[in-house]
């Protein structure tokens, strides 16, 4: 089962990964895949427990080993801290949501500091892979850690006495769903708050990844994952306040943005869609939102790409008031169906998806909803919406026809789009999916 080690030379250490989540497990298989004995620790001992008989939580993590993992104790999922001493190298994948006031919500990365702290040896190396706002790491989890009364002097010379421990950030790249890149080829960016502890980060994560990029601070490695993230979230906003435009102006603008995909160089396509979700791109912009207020400072294009991509969801609302006005309907009593509530397509994650929303919307206005999504059986009572008593029903034969409206809110792989066109009586398609689908005669709005 244990892969080849790759250019790292030294022995494989044992490694605490600390979250057992969307991206803690699947790195923590990795390492242990690679020959790396590894701690996996999560506060939820349902999730451990279950780990520990072989099975996975995690529709599309590649679990691929893990009975035979957990039963050749590679992989050892556990709530017990103290476990910690054992591990060479300990790695923090907690969330970092926001709160109410979208300002970042630090507690779990507090908490799980506090715990790292009680048990911290000399000569472990912490990495931090949460992400949020830069500065964090220096001024949030090392004093803490430094409550051992071990030191990691930051920003001390190479040469230097060694410090009694060793800290990093290292942003977390992972796709959920994205079966393009195994984790292994995306590239790893480490900082850490000296150059040892920066090295000492290159040399763990090159047991797992082809290629590990330093850069000179955590500073640096935490602001990288933010411009990844603003990136996508500013060029979405972009592309959707110019769907908008071009509707009013009679263009399409999905054939506008393929057009401009023939330009070799200078141009990367974004599409436009029903909002942002997910746990990272709707929430990262804040966390540098709030910090650069310390500055003085503001950051408009974060606000700006907010507001665009957080009306989305209204405007789909609207065009299917308008499409059912068109028909002489109200949304009040229409039966309206959405297709796909995961945030993304073939996933079963529904953090901060739009589609509900687009439903919130629709209730408020005395619309009844149903949905339908291949990869999500039941929906899951989440801290904005409460759904939790609708089952995604069935598409089969013409069950599509007894609703007023369907909207395609996420394009899973497993849609049969040809069935979903020739049985809507109106299909608001938010993603441009259907347009390869013969559909004359159909009533589709993009
Ligand atoms: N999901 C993604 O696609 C993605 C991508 C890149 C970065 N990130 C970032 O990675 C971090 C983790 O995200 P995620 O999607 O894996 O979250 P998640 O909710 O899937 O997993 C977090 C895990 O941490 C556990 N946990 C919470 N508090 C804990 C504590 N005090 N001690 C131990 N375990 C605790 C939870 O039980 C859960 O299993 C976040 O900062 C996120 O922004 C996520």
């Amino acid at each position: 089962m244990a892969r080849k080690k790759k250019s790292n030379s030294s022995e494989p250490p044992t490694v605490a990964v600390i979250g057992l989540g969307y991206v803690g497990l699947p790195l923590a298989l990795e390492f242990a895949r690679a020959g790396c004995r590894v701690i996996g620790l999560d506060i939820d001992a349902a999730k451990t427990e279950q780990l520990r008989k072989g099975s996975c939580y995690l529709k599309h993590v590649d679990a691929s080993g893990l009975k035979s993992l957990v039963e050749s104790d590679r992989f050892d999922p556990t709530t017990d801290w103290k476990r910690l001493r054992q591990a060479q190298a300990v790695i923090i994948c907690v969330p970092t949501p926001v709160n109410e006031a979208r300002e970042p919500d630090l507690q779990y990365i507090v908490k799980t500091s506090r715990e790292i702290s009680r048990y911290l040896e000399r000569g472990q190396l912490v990495v931090l892979e949460s992400t949020t706002y830069p500065g964090t790491t220096e001024e949030e989890v090392l004093p803490l850690l430094e409550e051992s009364g071990l030191r990691c002097p930051a920003r001390a010379e190479a040469d230097g006495p060694a410090p009694d421990f060793y800290l990093a950030f290292s942003p977390e790249r992972i796709d959920p769903g994205n079966t393009r890149f195994a984790l292994r080829e995306i590239p790893k960016v480490v900082g850490g708050v000296n150059p040892a502890s920066t090295e000492r980060a290159q040399r763990l994560y090159e047991h797992i990844f082809d290629k590990v990029v330093p850069v000179s601070s955590t500073r640096v490695a935490e602001m990288t994952k933010l411009l990844e993230n603003i990136y996508r979230a500013v060029n979405i906003a972009l592309v959707n306040e110019l769907k908008l435009i071009c509707q009013r102006m009679g263009i399409d603008i999905w054939e506008v943005i393929d057009a401009a995909a023939t330009k070799p160089f200078g141009f990367t396509p974004f599409y436009p869609g029903p909002g942002l979700g997910g746990h990272c791109i709707p929430i990262d912009p804040f966390y540098l939102a709030w910090k650069v207020r310390q500055y003085d400072m503001t950051t408009r294009f974060v606000e700006l790409a907010g507001e665009i991509n957080t009306a989305m969801p209204y405007h789909v609302v609207q065009t299917v008031a308008d499409a059912l006005n068109d028909q002489g309907k109200a949304v009040k009593g229409a039966r309206i169906l959405v297709l796909g509530v995961a945030y993304k397509k073939d996933i079963d994650d529904i953090r901060e998806s739009p589609a509900l929303r687009i439903m919130q919307l629709l209730v408020e206005r005395g619309a009844e909803i149903a949905y339908n999504d291949p990869h999500v059986p039941q929906l899951a009572r989440t801290r904005k919406y409460d759904f939790s008593h609708l089952r995604s029903v069935p598409l089969e034969g013409e069950s599509l026809r007894s609703y007023d409206c369907a909207i395609l809110v996420t394009d899973h792989s497993a849609y049969d789009l040809t069935q979903i066109v020739r049985n809507a009586r109106l299909l608001i398609d938010t993603r441009n999916a259907t347009r390869r689908v013969e559909c004359s005669g159909a009533r589709i709005i993009r």
